[in-house]
């Protein structure tokens, strides 16, 4: 199959071309496939996909507070951008979402078909644009996951190994809870998925959840800095531009049908670290 990758430089872009190597790819960069410009649809129409991916997003969540209409450029006009090329291309269309569309009430694990309820700029773009495929092209996958990782981006780990070098001790949110993802994982998942045509909404992470605060003693232990401590504290303690939902779960219950499981989070991690070349 011919695969279009939209936002191919990005964490999961990169995934996805080290993983389906099986298939001929097309990989789109911001400079070559803008998915804000109109023209795109015609660029992409060009390539004649059988699928696409829709790798490319505003993802700075505190960042949309102060640019919520480039932030929603990217995550809803660009997604209707992108289903209309997928509806001239004739081509399937996964688009990936996010965790954060939920509200996060502690104690609740979201499944596929829970109500959406975005509480901050980012997480409504996205879900305007979940809409906007949803209503112009019906042969779409929506693919949520959650805090994702990749070698080379700016995510998580980065920050706090960052901070961890910098300052030696570190407070961390331990009331926020989410599915660290590794986008390898989540590459070979969407890998899987397209080859179904078994369209709808999934939601692939890596199995398990944990609080940033736990998460945070994993990265510090894998990569040899357990011995920097951790001081656990409450959301509220740590202020940010965009209120983050504090218990936006997944579960994934749908792909298990279809054979789509993904590994638990610190086997991820281990990965992660392996190839890396840090300590593990
Ligand atoms: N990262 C997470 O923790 C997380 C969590 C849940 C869901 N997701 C979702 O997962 C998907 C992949 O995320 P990721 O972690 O791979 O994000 P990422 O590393 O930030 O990659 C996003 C890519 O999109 C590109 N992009 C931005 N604006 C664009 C535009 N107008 N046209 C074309 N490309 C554009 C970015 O290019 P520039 O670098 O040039 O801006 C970047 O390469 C996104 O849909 C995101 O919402 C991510």
């Amino acid at each position: 199959m011919r695969v279009l990758i939209t936002g191919a430089r990005g964490q999961l872009g990169r995934a996805l071309q080290e993983v389906l190597g099986e298939h001929e790819l097309v990989p789109l960069g911001r400079e070559e496939g803008d998915i804000t410009s109109p023209r795109i649809v015609e660029r992409i129409v060009a390539h004649r996909p059988d699928v696409i991916v829709n790798a490319a997003a505003w993802t700075h969540v505190d960042g949309a507070e102060s640019h919520p209409d480039a932030a929603f450029a990217v995550n809803a006009w660009g997604a209707q951008n992108v289903a209309l090329a997928a509806r001239a291309a004739q081509a399937d269309l996964i688009h990936v979402s996010t965790n954060e569309i939920f509200p996060g009430r502690p104690g609740v694990f979201y499944r596929e078909f829970d109500e959406a309820g975005p509480v901050n700029t980012y997480a409504r773009s996205k879900w305007a644009g979940e809409r906007m495929v949803r209503a112009l092209w019906p042969r779409h996958y929506i693919v949520r996951t959650a805090w994702v990782f990749y070698h080379g981006g700016e995510n998580f780990i980065t920050k706090i190994i960052r901070a961890a070098d910098k300052y030696g001790r570190l407070r961390v949110v331990a009331d926020e809870f989410g599915n660290p993802t590794y986008a390898w994982d989540l590459a070979l998942a969407i890998g899987r998925l397209i080859t179904t045509r078994h369209y709808g909404v999934y939601h692939f992470t890596n199995a398990g959840y944990c609080s940033r605060y736990e998460y945070a003693r994993e990265i510090l232990r894998l990569s040899g800095r357990g011995h920097i401590s951790v001081v656990p504290i409450q959301h509220h303690q740590w202020p940010r531009a965009a209120t983050p939902p504090r218990h936006a779960v997944l579960r994934n219950t749908l792909g298990p049908y279809l054979g789509i499981e993904l590994p638990p989070w610190q086997d991820a991690l281990r990965r992660y670290f392996r190839r890396e070349g840090e300590h593990v």
